[in-house]
């Protein structure tokens, strides 16, 4: 996802994207070239880049998805997704609130106005996210619902001191961990048609989000003080350690439908730990939390027999 994916499209009617960036240095002069009056901290040329790239993959859901696909036929399965749907209803909407708020702030702080177009498409993800979930659960006879329970997360994401950087950093392990989510949900032998399809979609806008964190994130780093960098350890533990600890919840339905908890967990951690080398610290920079099966309850979840 290096460019905008146009370079694979043959023709070169004037107004296509081909004409637009290939055939034309002045309409790439025009196009491509960032704004910025501030010096940015950041690579505004690939930011520049990425906002179009994630204009052109923009996508309306009842376009996209057949909202008339089929969810699974025996009621414990959709249980089972409704439960785990929940919590990632949460969380994108969670995420919906919290970048609407931290734009203008991430933009400020990187000094960069191309931040403020990609973020604005990125805030049009999450919020197409939330409706697609949404109705995913309307599907499977739940009612959306915002759990409070993990309110908490977004508040250590984006409070406190060093709140612009703390909340990128988190949002390296929430994508992550949504990515790793989506595709293994999408490989669940339990996954109904309009769940797969769902999935397939959502991966494709998390992918391009941690894209986006891969441009910014090393410049940030650079440039965050000994105490800055203390801090966002601080933090990041916190994040990482609550969400070891509340997936127990989820670790019998996430068994039930095919994945298992340590292997997501494992994944996700080890992820961020190798984007965190590829930012100039060392694979120990990061504290990990250890992941236990202590207080992991099967007994919580019942699954109702089919009538
Ligand atoms: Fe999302
Ligand atoms: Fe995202």
């Amino acid at each position: 996802m290096e460019t905008p994916d146009h370079h694979e499209t043959k023709t070169s009617t004037p107004g296509s994207s081909t004409f637009m960036f290939h055939n034309s240095p002045a309409m790439q002069e025009l196009l491509l070239k960032p704004i910025s009056k501030d010096n940015p901290i950041v690579n505004d040329a690939k930011i520049r880049r990425l906002y179009l790239q994630a204009t052109s993959q923009q996508w309306y859901a009842p376009q996209k998805l057949n909202f008339d696909l089929p969810v699974d036929p025996h009621e414990e399965t959709r249980q089972a997704w409704a439960r785990i749907s929940e919590v990632f209803y949460t969380l994108e909407k969670m995420g919906l609130n919290v970048i609407a708020n931290m734009m203008p702030k991430a933009a400020g702080k990187l000094k960069s106005d191309e931040v403020v177009n990609y973020l604005a498409v990125q805030c049009h993800d999450e919020a197409r996210h939330v409706f697609v979930i949404e109705s995913y659960l309307k599907k499977l006879g739940a009612p959306p619902v915002y759990n409070h329970k993990y309110h908490v997360l977004g508040q250590v994401a984006s409070l406190g001191f060093y709140r612009v950087e703390n909340w990128l950093f988190s949002t390296l392990f929430s994508e992550n961990f949504a990515s790793t989510f989506l595709r293994k949900a999408k490989a669940s032998p339990r996954i109904d048609p309009f769940g797969a399809e769902m999935c397939k979609y959502l991966m494709i806008d998390e992918s391009r989000h941690l894209h986006f964190l891969h441009i910014v994130l090393p410049d940030v780093m650079d440039r965050l003080s000994v105490l800055g960098k203390a801090y966002v350890k601080a933090s990041q533990y916190f994040i990482m350690k609550f969400s070891e600890a509340t997936t127990k919840a989820l670790a019998a339905d996430s068994d039930y439908v095919g994945i298992n908890r340590r292997d997501l967990l494992e994944e996700v951690f080890e992820n961020v730990e190798k984007a965190y080398e590829g930012f100039g610290v060392t694979r120990q920079f990061l504290r990990f939390p250890k992941i236990t099966e202590k207080g992991l309850s099967t007994a919580t979840v019942s699954y109702p027999s089919v009538s």
